[in-house]
Order: structure tokens, then C-alpha cells, then sequence
């Protein structure tokens, strides 16, 4: 069968965020959360990470580059731009634009995004999301990030995955600000919400032709048995509260249920996407518990495969990235899958994981489905926030003690796949299928 290509102008790339790479990123609330026992589950901190800051970020992108990648999905780290509330750091500024520069003379498309998670050290100090006074602190430094920085960004992403922080940071207490509190974790929600519109806004009045977006996690949740209603109605209600509820409010540009009863317009949020990002792992299969109250009855049936010391990775399912990149288009905007990857110390299940995805994402193309581009998380080993440094998801492998870099097979497969601009993907699933 003759498939359709991909796009020209479709993206190949992949991700990383300021803090998991760059080192030494000692003023933000992730540093300090580090230092505390117990919360990074193999016991290491981030340290001198890969070495981004320090230089070696432009080694990284040349490294991509000659993959064959044509675009790169990098963070701004807030902390670094802005030690303290309202004074900005030039040189973490200029750094910014020499990392993009490089990435640009490389002949990389660059997307940034403006908050990956981190924030400045007196911003937790402040109460972190739970401050209203955030979304308006970040809008400010994202029009000065703008100004500065964006004649070498293509693609700007406003928060990463902002419903992941709400769960971890507000209603989990794994991540800080650490509270187990489902009334903080709404008004964190809601408070990052207002934050995506104070960015967007801030960035279309700097650059009027930019291409802002917001990134969220869209796992396939799916009920463990289909045709057991306790099963569905659990499912339901995890994906509305996951999911549903910020792809509803950007869609009607109101705080629905539970963030609020009257469901308020919230001014400038209907319509304040340019395009969507998905980060997709995997599918949650739920099955209903009645002992998982804090969990509001739900238990997630993880595969072994991909099953760490400690987080919930789900199960390998590459057709649900495809509904969920289905899902995300009906709101009418290009899509784009800004992380896409699997923790797979030796490599074994990566290749086949990166090219099935990628197949999907084809399938969808064939169906009309605007997907403008494919970042694989992550270009290098890093530091994977509650796992430590014990789940590698870098094409390349990282020796965190010499910063050496080793390409994975998976990084040669892709680079194959990047340099053929997708055309190569069935020779190559063909190829893996021959190795058994
Ligand atoms: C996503 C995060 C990213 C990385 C991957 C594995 O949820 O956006 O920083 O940790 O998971």
C-alpha cells in the first residue's frame, strides 16, 4: 500500500525542559525540593544535570542536527530569568538567545516553552499557584521573553502539561509545593488557567504573528472492562478531571465543574490557542476499587513493562494517541505531539514505541487531522523529576559523571526516519519486525 507522506513542512524533533537538563539550576523550588529526604525516590537530585547551561546545550542541538531533526522543544527556566520578583538577570536572557541562535543556525525550528513546571524560589515562597498574583508575574516576563528572544522562536508553548502539576504539586503532594489538598489543587488549576491567558496575551501583544499554544497531558484512560459500568463511570470522571475539564474551558473559555459551580468567563481564554500540544505515554487502564477513595475509585492496571520504582506510566498503546490527537483537533486548532517517549534504560522497547506512535500520528494525517509535528522526549537523559535519574528516556544515553553522550539504537532508527522526513517508517517497523 502507497501511504500518504508527511507533510513537508511537518516538524521532526524532540524535547527537553530547562531544569532536567540544564544544571545547577539552584534558585527554584525544585532545587529545594531535592534537598528533602525521601521525595526523589531514587535519592538523587539534579545537580549539574546535562550540562545545558554550562554549554553544552549547543553540543545537544548539533547533535540533533545531524540526526537529521528539524526542530528542537526547549523551556525557559523563570528563576533564572527572574531571581527576584520583578528584577531580570540580561544575562539569562542573552544565554537564552545564544542557545537559540545556535539552534536556528543549525537549521532547527525552535518551540519554547515559557513554564516547564519550575518556579522561582520566591514564588513558592509566595504560595506558588495558589498566588493569584502568578498568572500576571509570568504574563510580564513572557512579554520581555518575547521582546528579547522572539525573533528565534517559531513555535511558543505557554505552560507544559499544567494538569499534571495541579494533580502532583496540589492533590498528590509529590512534587512541591507538596500539598494533598483537592480544594488547592482547583485553584492551582484555575490560577494556571488565567496563567496560559496572561501569557498568550503577552506574547501576541509583543509579536502579533506569533504561534502560542499550551501543552497538556492526554493519557488514554480507558476502562479496564469495557461493558462494566463501575469501570466507565470511574473513567469518566478521571478523564473529565485529567482532561476534559481544560480542553471544555479553552473550548468554551469558562471554568466549568468543579472549578466552579456558575461556570465565569474567564476574559481572553475562549479562543487563546494558536495550536495544542500533547504529551502522550500511554493508556491508564482503570478498573473501579472501592478501597481507592483517595483515588476516587479508580485503580490504574500498570503493565510491567514499563513499571518504575515509583510513578504511573500505564500501558504501551499507540492507537491512543491517535484518538487523543483526534480528540484535541476538534477544538480547531493544528496539533502538535510535543513529548512523546518511554523510560527504557536498554533501549529494547523504544524503537518499536517511537515508530508505532509515529505511525499513528500518520494514520490521523490520512484521516485530515492537522498534526504539524512529532518531539520525542527526550533528545538526552535527564533528571525525570520524583524518578530521579533512574527512568532514561534520552535518544541519547547520558553518563551523568563525564557528560558523555551514546546514541541509543532508537536515536540511529530515528534519525533515519527524521532524515527520509518519514518516509522510511514502514521499511523500518519492517525492519524491527525481521530482528523478531
Ligand atoms: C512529562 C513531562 C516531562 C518529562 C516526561 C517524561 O510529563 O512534561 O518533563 O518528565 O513526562
Amino acid at each position: 500500500m502507497v501511504r500518504a507522506p508527511f507533510p513537508d513542512e511537518f516538524l521532526w524533533g524532540a524535547a527537553t525542559s530547562s531544569h532536567q537538563v540544564e544544571g545547577d539550576n539552584r534558585d527554584c523550588d525544585w532545587w529545594d525540593w531535592e534537598q528533602r529526604a525521601g521525595v526523589i525516590h531514587d535519592g538523587t537530585r539534579s545537580g549539574g544535570a546535562a550540562g545545558w547551561w554550562a554549554g553544552r546545550a549547543e553540543e545537544d542541538l548539533q547533535r540533533a542536527a545531524s540526526m537529521g531533526h528539524t526542530a528542537h522543544r526547549l523551556s525557559l527556566e523563570w528563576s533564572r530569568l527572574e531571581p527576584a520578583p520583578g528584577r531580570y538577570d540580561p544575562r539569562a536572557l542573552e544565554r537564552y538567545g545564544e542557545i537559540l541562535e545556535a539552534a536556528r543556525g543549525l537549521g532547527l525550528r525552535t518551540m519554547v516553552t515559557l513554564n516547564h513546571f519550575t518556579l522561582p524560589r520566591w514564588a513558592a515562597a509566595g504560595g506558588s499557584w495558589l498566588d493569584g498574583t502568578l498568572p500576571e508575574r509570568l504574563g510580564a516576563l513572557s512579554a520581555r521573553c518575547a521582546r528579547v528572544l522572539g525573533d528565534r522562536v517559531d513555535l511558543w508553548a505557554t505552560l507544559n502539561e499544567p494538569n499534571v502539576l495541579a494533580l502532583m504539586g496540589y492533590a498528590a503532594g509529590q512534587w512541591p509545593p507538596g500539598h494533598r489538598r483537592v480544594d488547592r489543587a482547583l485553584r492551582a488549576m484555575t490560577n494556571l488557567l488565567r496563567a496560559h491567558v496572561e501569557c498568550y496575551r503577552a506574547v501576541h501583544r509583543e509579536r502579533p504573528e506569533a504561534q502560542v499554544g499550551l501543552v497538556l497531558n492526554l493519557p488514554s484512560i480507558e476502562p479496564a472492562r469495557s461493558q462494566h459500568a463501575l469501570d466507565r463511570a470511574v473513567v469518566f470522571t478521571h478523564d473529565w478531571l485529567f482532561s476534559g475539564v481544560w480542553l471544555w474551558a479553552l473550548e468554551h473559555g469558562r471554568l466549568p465543574w468543579p472549578l466552579s459551580l456558575r461556570r465565569p468567563v474567564v476574559p481572553g481564554l475562549a479562543g487563546s490557542f494558536d495550536w495544542l500540544g500533547i504529551n502522550y505515554y500511554g493508556k491508564m487502564e482503570t478498573r473501579f476499587d472501592p478501597w481507592a477513595a483517595d483515588r476516587l475509585f479508580g485503580r490504574h492496571v500498570q503493565e510491567s513493562t514499563v513499571r518504575s520504582a515509583f510513578a504511573d506510566w500505564g500501558q504501551i498503546h499507540p492507537p491512543g494517541l491517535a484518538a487523543q490527537l483526534r480528540r484535541l483537533a476538534t477544538l480547531g486548532a493544528p496539533v502538535y505531539v510535543t513529548e512523546n517517549g518511554v523510560f527504557d534504560n536498554e533501549d529494547r522497547l523504544r524503537p518499536r514505541y517511537l515508530l508505532e506512535h509515529v505511525a499513528a500520528v500518520r494514520d490521523v494525517l490520512a484521516e485530515g487531522v492537522d498534526v504539524r509535528g512529532y518531539f520525542h522526549w527526550s533528545l538526552v537523559d535527564n533528571f525525570e523529576w520524583g524518578e530521579g535519574w533512574a527512568t532514561h528516556f534520552g535518544l541519547l544515553a547520558l553518563d551523568r559523571r563525564t557528560q558523555e553522550r551514546t546514541p541509543r539504537r532508537s536515536a540511529e532508527i530515528y534519525a533515519q526516519l527524521c532524515r527520509s522526513r518519514g518516509a522510511a517508517l514502514d521499511d523500518l517497523l519492517a525492519g524491527l519486525d525481521a530482528a523478531g
